[in-house]
């Protein structure tokens, strides 16, 4: 097991946190030699708690993610998380073309290690659960961006992990569309008790989704400030409450982009 990155205790041992990041920085090689993207970030994502992860364009957020699902290693610090490995789903919905949506869920629950027999019924399940029932022999082609992305979502959700990381999963969608995704992606979340950290530029996204929200500084990325978010459920993206903590929010993050200047 490698010190940077760990995965450490069974789901059934009471964790204290999904994900623990300890001084985490990150630099990659640049013209003018090592280019620091995130710098001394501490954060833990505790079982069950949604967060959300907000700042400005190139400021390291899908960096973070990626370090956090293992696909990279920090240049310095450590990350762990526990119940398995983290289930990632990114902004393109990145299914197999070639593979109906019933099919694309049942490769994730082959590699998860389920066998053939049970397969087919937790893929209609799953499929129920992101309210498309009836998709499963669809081919991808034949369904739009948002169901698109709802069976990126039962993949990611196949995968039974503990700790769903999305990055910006709603960005391309219709603000309509993105609104039912709002509320399925929390109804699941409260439903089946998994743990969220969700990227985003949008603040009233971050808002509308999240129990705690973390604005990250630009250049390099550091934990700039937080927010714990108590407005009650159900909300929605228009709600008082939402758009006055947006604003709130919005501030700071203009401030850091001020600060650093725009991409
Ligand atoms: N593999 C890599 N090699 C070199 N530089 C990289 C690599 N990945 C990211 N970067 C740089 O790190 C910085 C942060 O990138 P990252 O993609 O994490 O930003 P982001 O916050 O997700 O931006 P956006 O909101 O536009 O998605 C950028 O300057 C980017 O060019
Ligand atoms: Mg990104």
């Amino acid at each position: 097991m490698a010190t940077a990155y760990a995965e450490a205790g069974d789901r059934t041992a009471a964790a204290t946190h999904a994900a623990r990041l300890t001084h985490v920085s990150k630099s990659f090689a640049g013209p003018a030699g090592p280019q620091l993207v995130l710098d001394d970030i501490s954060l833990d994502v505790a079982p069950g708690e949604f967060v959300t992860l907000l700042g400005a364009s190139g400021c390291g957020k899908s960096t973070l993610l990626n370090l956090v699902a293992g696909l990279d290693r920090p240049t310095a610090g450590s990350i762990e998380t526990t119940g398995g490995r983290p289930a990632l789903m990114f902004q393109e919905h990145a299914l197999f073309p070639w593979l109906t949506a019933g099919k694309n869920i049942e490769l994730a629950l082959r590699l998860r290690g389920v066998a053939k027999a049970g397969r087919r019924a937790e893929a209609e399940r799953l499929l129920g659960l992101v309210r498309l029932g009836g998709a499963y022999g669809k081919r991808v082609h034949e369904l739009s961006g948002g169901m698109r992305q709802r069976v990126a979502l039962a993949r990611a959700l196949a995968q039974d992990s503990r700790l769903l990381l999305m990055d910006e999963p709603f960005a391309a969608l219709d603000a309509i569309t993105r609104d039912v995704l709002h509320d399925e992606l929390t109804r699941i979340w409260r439903e089946a008790g998994v743990s969220v950290l969700f990227v985003t530029h949008n603040v009233r996204e971050a808002v509308r989704l999240a129990q705690r929200v973390v604005l990250l500084s630009s250049r390099p990325g550091r934990v700039a400030r937080e927010w714990t978010v108590g407005i009650e459920h159900p909300r929605r993206i228009e709600d008082a409450a939402v758009a006055e903590l947006s604003v709130e929010i919005t501030e700071e993050l203009r401030g850091e982009i001020r600060r650093h200047g725009r991409d």
